[in-house]
């Protein structure tokens, strides 16, 4: 399966969503998560997030996110398509340690 990673925290660009053939992403307060029974394994996404955010759950920079994953995707709306990322989503994207950020 595919995963959502840290990098989303407060960029949330959601090109992601819009090419996702089963519509597999979920919302929360400040990033997305991709549900890891639903995903499969098609990798569109990948390519497509501007923050270089998504990563296959066996790259080593994914393992920390896996669980995380999985808890919210059965915790958060779906979301299939994109709606307006944050205003200074630009400034977000590559800041080290946003983790403690993430926003249930
Ligand atoms: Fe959707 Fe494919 Fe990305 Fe999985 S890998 S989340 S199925 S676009
Ligand atoms: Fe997040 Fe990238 Fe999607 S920043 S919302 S994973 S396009």
């Amino acid at each position: 399966t595919y995963v959502v990673t840290e990098n989303c925290i407060k960029c949330k660009y959601m090109d992601c969503v819009e090419v996702c053939p089963v519509d597999c992403f979920y919302v929360g307060g400040n990033m997305l998560v991709i549900h890891p029974d639903e995903c499969i394994d098609c990798g569109v996404c990948e390519p497509e997030c501007p923050a270089e955010a998504i990563l296959p759950d066996s790259d080593d920079r994914a393992t920390e996110w896996v669980e995380l994953n999985r808890t919210y995707s059965a915790q958060w709306p779906n979301i299939s398509r994109k709606g307006e990322p944050p205003p200074d989503a630009k400034e977000w994207d590559g800041k080290p340690n946003k983790a403690p950020l993430f926003d249930a």
